[in-house]
């Protein structure tokens, strides 16, 4: 066991702005909006630049545990309170992909009720904070020279319909074998391969956070043994045949029709800089030097996932944003300082272009979806 004097203490020195970061920063997001709006063309319908596709919006609880060790009692989790929540699964491309195409999903959570001021000044006296998770430990594009390399090449294919999706694809397709090699996964290495079972995933920040006083990743992961069950489980190959676009959507319907859910949030925290750098996500902090420390439990009842009006709720009102927090769980490192610019001029343009009432979150008045 880790003991607490072992753990990193957060301090404004713990981050190291990079050679050129604004410049390449820049290029990221501009790239990204261009791609966009090539989106918007195809669809005439303004969506996400990443997470684009929506599997399910689902109404939910958190609810942060009781006697937590002290040290671990940081930011959110200081109290043992219960949150209502929104989650939207999506999947990671900027484009509408079929399911049946490998891919990180995602999860995003909005926590509502959440008191104190928040790190956005348009959102600041907002009563969300967000956490923004997918399927996978690290981000392999871990820092931003290498992340616009990547999106670089997607653009260059973005005229070129499919090929566009493939280059995605590819990334994904990599990680899949890389999942299946630690048996988390598929063994395929096929371009059409969905990944085993969205809601038996564990999903991570994948880049560091500050933690209150110290420095952490966070996870989500099954609690309850249903979903457990659906960990590394394989997708029917009956019900991929039948609706190869959108079996995720069912899929995730269908066990909420009458399933209830668990699933209980983790903060890893950093020990060690050296071997768990907040400047490089694509490094995974080693859990034999700090295992995911359990913060609170997620609880889902049955529920109708993806209703119209859920859809487009999540799809064209809300905005899910790792900075929209308590700055006690601002976001770290590189990769997640150009998130900053990046999900703001996403989110900005959706809006703008769907004539939807702006990217702020305060529309969210009430948790009325149905
Ligand atoms: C570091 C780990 C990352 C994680 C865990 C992550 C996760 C996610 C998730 C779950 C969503 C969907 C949010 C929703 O449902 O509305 C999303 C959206 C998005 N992501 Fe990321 N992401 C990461 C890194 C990045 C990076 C490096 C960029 C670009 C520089 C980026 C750009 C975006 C954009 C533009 C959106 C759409 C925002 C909107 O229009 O509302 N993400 N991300």
């Amino acid at each position: 066991m880790t003991d607490f004097n072992s753990y990193l203490l957060y301090n404004n020195t713990i981050e190291t702005i990079q050679p050129d970061e604004q410049e390449i920063s820049q290029k990221i997001v501009d790239s990204m909006a261009r791609v966009n709006r090539l989106m918007y063309e195809k669809y005439r319908h303004a969506i996400r630049d990443a997470h684009s596709k929506s599997h399910a919006i689902l109404k939910g609880e958190l609810q942060v545990y009781e006697n937590l060790p002290v040290h671990i009692t940081q930011g959110l989790f200081s109290i043992p309170k219960k949150y209502p929540i929104i989650v939207r699964f999506s999947t990671a491309q900027g484009s509408i992909v079929p399911d049946k195409m490998s891919a990180f999903r995602g999860m995003a959570i909005k926590i509502i009720g959440v008191e104190g001021e928040k790190l956005l000044p348009e959102l600041s006296d907002a009563l969300t904070q967000d956490f923004l998770l997918v399927n996978y430990p690290i981000i392999p594009t871990g820092i931003i020279k290498e992340y616009l390399k990547m999106q670089e090449g997607l653009e260059s294919q973005a005229n070129r319909g499919e090929l566009f999706q493939k280059v995605a694809q590819k990334a994904a397709v990599e990680v899949q074998n890389v999942l299946a090699a630690v048996g988390l996964a598929d063994d395929t290495n096929e371009l059409s391969a969905p990944g085993p079972h969205v809601l038996g995933d564990t999903y991570f920040s994948m880049a560091a956070l500050r933690f209150g006083d110290y420095v952490a990743k966070i996870n989500v992961k099954p609690l309850s043994e249903n979903v457990k069950a659906l960990s590394g489980k394989k997708i029917d190959n009956e019900i991929i045949e039948e609706d190869e676009n959108a079996f995720l959507t069912r899929i995730i319907s269908d066990f909420f029709q009458t399933g209830i859910a668990e699933y209980e949030m983790g903060a890893q925290l950093c020990t060690d800089l050296e071997i768990m750098p907040v400047e490089d996500g694509s490094v995974q902090w080693p859990e034999d030097k700090s295992p995911y420390q359990p913060v609170a439990r997620i609880s889902f009842q049955p529920q109708q996932t993806f209703s119209p009006e859920r859809r487009v709720y999540a799809d064209d009102v809300l905005s899910f944003n790792p900075f929209h927090c308590l700055p006690e769980h601002r976001p770290l490192g590189n990769i997640m300082r150009v998130r900053k610019l990046a999900y703001e001029t996403s989110s900005k343009f959706r809006h703008h272009m769907n004539a939807q009432p702006g990217s702020n979150q305060k529309v969210l008045k009430s948790y009325r979806i149905k």
